[in-house]
């Protein structure tokens, strides 16, 4: 749908993308210094819900590989952090959003993508579509699609082969993990959906088994990734879930969600396994943003990436919005990325880069574990199948 009150008298067509603070202290710090310092993370967690919605920084550079085309973005910031979107009541959360929405629309933006925890709030950007003038993504179409290029790409460095592998979804009945495992059920030999509810998991089950498919289990304990060689963990908890103890040595965890779902423990304690960050890529043209956001220069979150190409694209509608993504929009949108010159980038971990001589370790740690290991205590957990 195109959307009245366009704004008109853009040389360069504009979209904006909405972030928000995750880690406090952190991310308030990056555009404060002062405040980041002087106020603790639970300050900043009770000061955001007045604070207004603000302007961050002019984004330059992006230009298509295809079409030449160059676009100007805008960073705009929703002061609120994940912890109090789940606190406040949801149409509190809607309306900051909105107001940030409509500094967006003031400044010039043609398209607005969503960031992060705002995509998650409520009916993931329904009802802020309805409310703005300009068009809305979430952007979890495109970040789909590079969390499975993702795993696939480590998978193909940890010498673990995908047939064969035994894989997991956290998150699996979230709108990003239902289509994540959608199309992991189809690559690999078993797939282990992993959520809350036993309801919803076995609705899933029902929805993705066929012919072809692999074998489908499903779990409310996070145990069972004690089976699992390739985990991609997307949930919206707000505090980290993957524990170290869960984990087969040479496993890869790739963790598409913001705040992470893998706790910083499994770097500290496991050198034997691969966590990646799920949805980095390489943006085309000398991209300068203007702010650091957390990623090396050159590159974005898929989210961004998903509003960025709709702008070069020229297609100022609504795109990804509510809790069910289609297939076919992952396809198309995956296309038009593609077309536009995004890539999956190298790997990162923990905000730093993930080198081939780190991979090359990890390998050697886990296949002395495995050797430690073998014969010992894989099925030690009381599971339902
Ligand atoms: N990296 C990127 O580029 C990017 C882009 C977009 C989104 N994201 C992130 O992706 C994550 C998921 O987004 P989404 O849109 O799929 O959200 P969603 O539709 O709300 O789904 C979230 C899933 O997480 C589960 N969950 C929530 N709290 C949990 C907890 N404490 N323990 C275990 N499971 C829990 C929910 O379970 P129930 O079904 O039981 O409620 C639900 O299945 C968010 O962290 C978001 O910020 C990242």
């Amino acid at each position: 749908m195109v959307k009245r009150n366009l704004p008109h008298g853009n040389a360069v067509d504009t979209f904006a993308f909405i972030i928000h603070p995750i880690d406090p202290k952190r991310d308030v710090s990056r555009k404060f210094p002062l405040l980041g310092r002087i106020l603790t993370g639970r300050q900043i967690d009770f000061f955001s819900t007045f604070f207004p919605p603000i302007y961050i920084s002019e984004i330059t550079g992006i230009t298509s590989d295809a079409t030449g085309k160059e676009v100007r973005g805008l960073f705009i910031a929703c002061p609120y952090t994940p912890r109090r979107m789940l606190e406040l009541p949801e149409r509190t959360v809607y309306r900051k959003i909105i107001q940030t929405g409509h500094l967006a629309e003031k400044l010039g933006a043609k398209i607005l993508g969503l960031g992060a925890f705002t995509s998650v709030v409520g009916d993931a950007g329904v009802t802020i579509a309805k409310t703005l003038d300009i068009p809305v993504t979430t952007g979890d179409a495109y970040t789909i699609s590079i969390a499975v290029e993702s795993l696939r790409e480590a998978a193909r460095l940890m010498d673990i082969s995908l047939k064969d592998a035994s894989a997991a979804v956290v998150g699996a009945t979230g709108s990003i993990g239902k289509v994540c495992a959608e199309l992991l059920a189809e690559e690999v030999a078993e797939l282990w959906l992993i959520g809350r509810s036993q309801e919803k998991l076995e609705e899933l089950r029902t929805r993705l088994q066929g012919p072809g498919r692999a074998g489908l289990k499903i779990s409310t304990d996070m145990a069972a990734l004690s089976h699992c060689q390739l985990v991609l963990t997307v949930t919206s908890a707000i505090h980290s879930i993957v524990q170290p103890e869960y984990l087969q040595p040479g496993s890869v965890i790739c963790d598409v969600a913001r705040p992470r779902d893998v706790s910083a423990m499994v770097a500290a304690a496991r050198d034997d396994i691969l966590v990646i960050d799920g949805g980095m890529v390489d943006v085309p043209g000398p991209v300068d943003f203007h702010f650091n956001f957390g990623f090396p220069s050159g590159k974005a979150y898929a989210c961004m990436a998903e509003t960025i190409t709709l702008a070069l694209d020229g297609r100022f509608e609504d795109y990804t919005l509510g809790k069910e993504i289609t297939r076919q929009h992952v396809d198309e949108i995956t296309a038009l990325a593609t077309k536009h010159g995004f890539r999956l980038s190298g790997f990162r971990s923990f905000e730093h880069e993930v080198t081939a001589e780190q991979i090359d370790i990890v390998r050697q740690r886990a296949r002395s574990k495995h050797m430690k290991l073998s014969g010992s205590t894989q099925n030690r957990y009381g599971l339902n199948q």
